[in-house]
Order: structure tokens, then C-alpha cells, then sequence
């Protein structure tokens, strides 16, 4: 069953004013109706779309059926409007039934709409009335209204097209909305979750709170990327090797250290502890606890790897600099960057492992040890 999503662009909006009726003025750089079909074009269950265009706005039609929207004409009131849409389309299929007007329309209503039609021939998104309710007359609250069990309608509505194209036909009179129709015909509909996003523009007004919709909604797309500093010494001791970013490098002297001192690979740790503002490894891994006693690193670095995932966000990228005038980095850095993207299960390409001399000033420059910074990128995923 293929699903086609029918727009209703045919209204003079007069409500709203302006030199053009409200569905062809701009909103965000675009017209509001390019925010509505854009809605329905990206959205993956939604194999067709249709418009509905006043007879004076015809000549506008011709960009859409370029992309492969079906253009109808519309009517006098928005019934026949819909009526002429439904009569433009094939058979077979589910139609979404929508507002122009409605431009903030999000993926989540479309979608729960379409998943009703899975179970039903009709569903429509309903959102409950929270404000209290009056009755008034002119500038007096004369009564109210109890709101209990009260919606504001939404579209898209969704229907059997068969269905909704008989239930037009026969209908007599002046509708709100395709609902009203279908349950005059005794169609049941099933109401889906609406959103407080989703509203119609009918007064000047409300292009401005379409703005602050389609704004907000840019910034909460927008990447949330992270990141995080390390930074750690280990002085030289005893020893015969030095083990960095996991890679043992043998050398006339060992880091001092309660693990196994890899100055590398606590620094990436810290690093992505940084990022996630987790704290750092000492917290996680007290130096006073006898059980890291000569720890291999890979321990916390594969923590830290984990809780990024767990989290939410990916790794994007590590970048690691050593600094040292022995041993030569250089000839182990490929070996480092593989085994530490093999603990962190992300490509070699994202890990970066350079090196510097301090030009034999200070501690770093005196041989008394190794210092080593690092920065993590994550991105939220
Ligand atoms: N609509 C339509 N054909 C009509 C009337 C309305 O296709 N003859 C469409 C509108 O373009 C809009 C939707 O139905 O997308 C909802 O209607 P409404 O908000 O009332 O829009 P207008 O009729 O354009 O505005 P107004 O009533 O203020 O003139
Ligand atoms: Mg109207």
C-alpha cells in the first residue's frame, strides 16, 4: 500500500493578510508551502505528493510537477479543494490530507499517523486542550467550557483513499476538516499523539511563532560535539623499557608510576573523560586501590571507549602529542595509533600520534621524564 500525502494549498489566507495569501509568503529564506511538501519529501514512508493550487496560482504549479508532485486545482471552500485532490490521485493507496498552512509539521506526527493506517482506515493527530475554556461575547466571559476530553485538530489526516473519496462524495454541507467528513460517512478514526509544533498559521502572527519553531528546531539539529584536554607526566626510573600508547619501546630506563605508567595512554584516557566532563582516571581508577598496581593502561583506555558509546556519543577523533627527547617516537607512532584504535574500535585514520622535543629545556628537555597532552573529539550520536 503506497502512501500519498495531499496538500491543501488552495486558500486565500485571508486571516493572515500580506501581499500574497499566506502558503507562497517566506518563512526561514523559503516559502511556507516549500517547509510543508519539504516535510513530506523527506519523510521515508511517504511515496507520493500532490498539491492542491487556487486556479489563479496554476502557473506555480509548474516547479513542483518538476520534482514529481502531482498538481490539482482546488476550489471555493477547502472541501472541494480536497474533493478535486482526491479526484487526481489513483486508487489503492492511503492519502495524509494536510494544511499548507501547517509548515512545522514534524516526522513524528506524519509517522504515527501512517502507523495508525497500518491498524485502521483513518487516523488524525489530536493534541488535549490545556488552557481553560470560556465562552464569551464581545469584550465578556459570559461561561466556560469543560475541557476534559477536548482536542485541537491537527493535520495530516490519514484515510483509506477509496474510503475518504466516498465519504466527500456524499457529503452535504460545510466541513472543518476531513475527520468530520469521514465520521459522517461512519468511518472510526483514530487519534494520534498532535504537537504543540504543529499550527496552522492564520494570522500575521503566527508566521513569527513559525519562525521560532523552525529555529529552535535548527539549533536542536545542530551537532553536539564535544571536546576534551589530557595532560600527564611520568618521571623516568629504573627500568629497561618504557611502555607508550600501549606499544613496550625498550629503553636504559622505565616511568615511574603505580600501573604500568604509560604516559600515552593515560593522557587519550583523560582526554575523553574530558569530553564526556567525566572526571579523570584517578577518579575512576584510584591510584590508591592495590588492584591497578601494574595495570596495563588498556584497562582504562577501554573504560573510557565504553562509556563514550554508553553515552551516546562516537569517538571522532584522538589526537595525541608526546613530549620527550628519548626514545624516538617516530618509528613506533603507526604501531601506537593501531593498537589504541583497536582498544577504542574506531578507524586507525581517526587516531593521530606525534611527537615533540621540548628543545632540552625543562624537565621534559633534561631527560627526567615524559609529558604527554592529548585532545578527544566526540560527537553526540
Ligand atoms: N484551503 C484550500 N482551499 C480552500 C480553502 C483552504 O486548499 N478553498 C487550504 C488552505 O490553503 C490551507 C488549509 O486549507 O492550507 C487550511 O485553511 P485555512 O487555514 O482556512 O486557510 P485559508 O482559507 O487560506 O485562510 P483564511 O481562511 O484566513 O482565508
Ligand atoms: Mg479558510
Amino acid at each position: 500500500m503506497t502512501t500519498i500525502a495531499l496538500i491543501v494549498a488552495a486558500g486565500r489566507g485571508t486571516r493572515a493578510g500580506g501581499p500574497l495569501p499566506k502558503q507562497w509568503q517566506m518563512l526561514d529564506q523559503r516559502r511556507v508551502i516549500d517547509h510543508t511538501l519539504a516535510a513530506f519529501q523527506n519523510h521515508p514512508k511517504v511515496d507520493q505528493i500532490a498539491v492542491v493550487l487556487h486556479p489563479a496560482d496554476m502557473h506555480l504549479g509548474k516547479t513542483f510537477q518538476d520534482q514529481g508532485i502531482l498538481v490539482a486545482q482546488g476550489g471555493n471552500d477547502r472541501a472541494t479543494s480536497v474533493r478535486n485532490g482526491l479526484a487526481a490521485l489513483g486508487n489503492g493507496h492511503h492519502v495524509l490530507i494536510h494544511d499548507a498552512a501547517r509548515p512545522c509539521v514534524s516526522e513524528e506526527v506524519i509517522t504515527a499517523v501512517i502507523d495508525a493506517l497500518g491498524a485502521g482506515l483513518a487516523a488524525a493527530p489530536g493534541l488535549p486542550i490545556t488552557d481553560a475554556l470560556w465562552q464569551g461575547a464581545e469584550d465578556r466571559i459570559t461561561g466556560k467550557v469543560d475541557r476534559t476530553g477536548l482536542y485541537a485538530a491537527q493535520t495530516p489526516q490519514g484515510f483509506d483513499l477509496g474510503m475518504i473519496r466516498a465519504a466527500h462524495d456524499a457529503y452535504n454541507g460545510v466541513a472543518a476538516d476531513d475527520v468530520e467528513v469521514a465520521r459522517a460517512a461512519g468511518i472510526s478514526v483514530t487519534m494520534t499523539p498532535g504537537d504543540a509544533d504543529n499550527i496552522k498559521i492564520t494570522t500575521a502572527d503566527d508566521f513569527a511563532r513559525a519562525h521560532r519553531i523552525l529555529e529552535r528546531r535548527i539549533l536542536e539539529m545542530r551537532m553536539d560535539i564535544r571536546t576534551g584536554n589530557g595532560f600527564d607526566v611520568h618521571a623516568f626510573g629504573p627500568g629497561t623499557h618504557v611502555m607508550l600508547c600501549g606499544v613496550k619501546i625498550p629503553h636504559g630506563q622505565g616511568l615511574v608510576g603505580h600501573s604500568d605508567a604509560d604516559v600515552g595512554m593515560h593522557t587519550v584516557t583523560d582526554a575523553i573523560y574530558g569530553a564526556l566532563a567525566m572526571g579523570d582516571i584517578g577518579q575512576h581508577f584510584p591510584p590508591s586501590d592495590p588492584q591497578w598496581k601494574g595495570a596495563a593502561s588498556d584497562v582504562f583506555l577501554r573504560h573510557a571507549g565504553t562509556m563514550v558509546r554508553d553515552m551516546g556519543f562516537a569517538l571522532t577523533h584522538m589526537d595525541c602529542t608526546l613530549i620527550c627527547e628519548h626514545p624516538k617516537i617516530g618509528p613506533h607512532s603507526v604501531e601506537m595509533r593501531k593498537v589504541m584504535a583497536d582498544i577504542l574500535n574506531i578507524d586507525i585514520a581517526r587516531v593521530s600520534v606525534k611527537a615533540t622535543t621540548s628543545e632540552r629545556l625543562g624537565f621534559t628537555g633534561r631527560g627526567e621524564g615524559i609529558a604527554c597532552m592529548a585532545t578527544a573529539t566526540l560527537v553526540k550520536s
